[in-house]
């Protein structure tokens, strides 16, 4: 049985936990820690509302932290989703997501964006499942539009954006 809620500041150890964990087979124990550091506090502080964390007979299936963009009205983004791997490909992120979208449209905006690193065919076509495009670039790897140094020198990223239409949701 999938249960999706609210994240809550609480959750934090778990997630960060769960990201050590979860990505120990294709890191290092190190790169995961690292990997880890991309959800700091903060974000189960001050965003916990608009997050998401998917249960399963209690236990933490896969979260989603996202917000409303205090600068932009009309988006919302999508920061990290994660979905142990032992659960994958089972619909859990796609009920993540299908909830953001649905709760980010109630609060009047009608775009989402997020982000991945150009190496994550995984994520790319999980988010084209999604009904997400690929934006811009100023190259292309693989036929994929890539932004080189978007996150800094070195840091490539692919940008997806979906519209999102608040009767999609009603
Ligand atoms: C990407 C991720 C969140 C997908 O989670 P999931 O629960 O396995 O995804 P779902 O089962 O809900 O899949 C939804 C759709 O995406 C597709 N999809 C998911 N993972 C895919 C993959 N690795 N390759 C191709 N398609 C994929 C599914 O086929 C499904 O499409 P369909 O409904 O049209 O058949 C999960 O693989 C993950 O946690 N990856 C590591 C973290 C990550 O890369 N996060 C994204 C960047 S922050």
């Amino acid at each position: 049985m999938i249960d999706l809620r609210p994240a809550r500041e609480e959750d934090h150890p778990e997630i960060v936990a769960a990201i050590q964990r979860w990505w120990s087979d294709s890191r290092s124990p190190e790169a995961a820690r690292e990997l880890s550091l991309l959800v700091p506090r903060l974000f189960l502080q001050h965003f916990a509302g608009t997050s998401l964390v998917a249960e399963q007979d209690g236990r933490m299936a896969g979260f989603l932290i996202g917000f409303g963009s205090a600068d932009r009205a009309a988006d919302a983004y999508i920061h990290f989703v994660g979905v142990d791997p032992e659960l994958r490909r089972s619909g859990f992120a796609r009920r993540l997501y299908g909830e953001f979208f649905a709760a980010a449209a109630r609060a009047g905006r009608t775009r989402v964006h997020c982000v991945t690193s150009p190496a994550n065919t995984g994520s790319i076509a999980f988010h084209r499942s999604m009904g997400f495009e690929l934006t811009g670039g100023d190259a292309e790897i693989g036929g994929i539009p890539v932004h080189r140094d978007y996150d800094g020198a070195g840091h490539d990223r692919v940008c997806f954006v979906r519209e999102i239409e608040p009767a999609e949701f009603r």
